[in-house]
């Protein structure tokens, strides 16, 4: 197997839950790693223990929603490693509520840091992508983008939309030799799903065909794959990691 050992990956999201075990998929694939999220501490802790196996890990505190801010952090990441080769765009939230109650303001939160997060990292990443030569970004997308659900109308629709963007990106960027994939988890045990009532969680492992939520790791192993040169031939594609919910 070739190797994507020494390679520069930027993960957002990245203090804890899925982009965390993201991070440490590439650590153990040896790619040095820039970690970026809003939570000062667990952005600190986590850089930490990724320097403890082997590799260079570094803290970047940032909303992924403020255009300006994400652009000079690029040029940061890019200063401080060097280069830029892998865009982990995982950085997302949830804020439910049916559409006869949603608010304006819930709506546009969802879609700041989930959509448009992901158009403010792409956009600064491009250039020193494309210097390389050789590039991947991966977008952390939703089985709720696919299939949409009562309650997440802004986040269907941000995660829907991360998929436009994947494709849209993958077309453009190709002929530099630089993939774009989408992910789209389906229910995985984080911070995020703990929200949901035992009894919610119960319905839903009945609904799964392997029966049980997903663990970070499995999307974080998805990511190792979808970053490897093994899967140097696909792009602009979804791949649903959900444990068979949506077939
Ligand atoms: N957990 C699931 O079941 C599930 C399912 C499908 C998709 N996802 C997606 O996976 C990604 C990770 O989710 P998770 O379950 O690990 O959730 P999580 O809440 O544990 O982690 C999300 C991380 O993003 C960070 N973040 C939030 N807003 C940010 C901002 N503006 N700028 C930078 N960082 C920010 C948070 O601080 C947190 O560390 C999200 O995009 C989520 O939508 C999760």
């Amino acid at each position: 197997m070739s190797s994507i050992a020494g390679k520069t990956a930027v993960v957002t999201g990245a203090a804890r839950g899925i982009g965390k075990a993201i991070c440490k998929k590439l650590a153990e694939l040896k790619c040095n790693i820039a970690v970026v999220d809003v939570l000062a501490e667990d952005t600190e802790k986590t850089a930490a223990e990724l320097s403890e196996l082997g590799i260079s890990a570094k803290p970047y505190q940032c909303d992924v929603s403020d255009y300006s801010a994400v652009q000079e952090l690029f040029k940061k990441i890019n200063d401080d490693f060097g280069k830029i080769e892998i865009v982990v765009n995982n950085a997302g939230i949830t804020r439910d509520n049916l559409i006869i109650k949603m608010s304006e303001e819930e709506w546009d939160k969802v879609i700041a840091i989930n959509l448009k997060g992901v158009f403010n990292c792409t956009k600064a990443a491009t250039r020193p992508l494309m210097k390389n030569r050789w590039g991947r970004i991966i977008n952390i997308s939703s089985v709720i983008g696919v299939m949409g659900n009562a309650g997440q109308l802004n986040y269907a629709a941000s995660k829907a939309g991360i998929i436009g963007m994947t494709k849209s990106t993958a077309k453009e960027l190709a002929a530099r030799n630089i993939t774009c994939n989408a992910i789209a988890p389906g229910f995985i045990k984080t911070a995020m799903t703990d929200k949901l009532p035992e009894t919610e969680k119960q319905k839903l492992e009945n609904l799964i065909p392997l029966k049980r939520l997903g663990e970070p790791e499995d999307i974080a192993n998805a990511v190792g794959f979808l970053a490897s040169e093994e899967a140097s031939y696909i792009t602009g594609q979804v791949l649903i990691v959900d444990g068979g919910m949506v077939m």
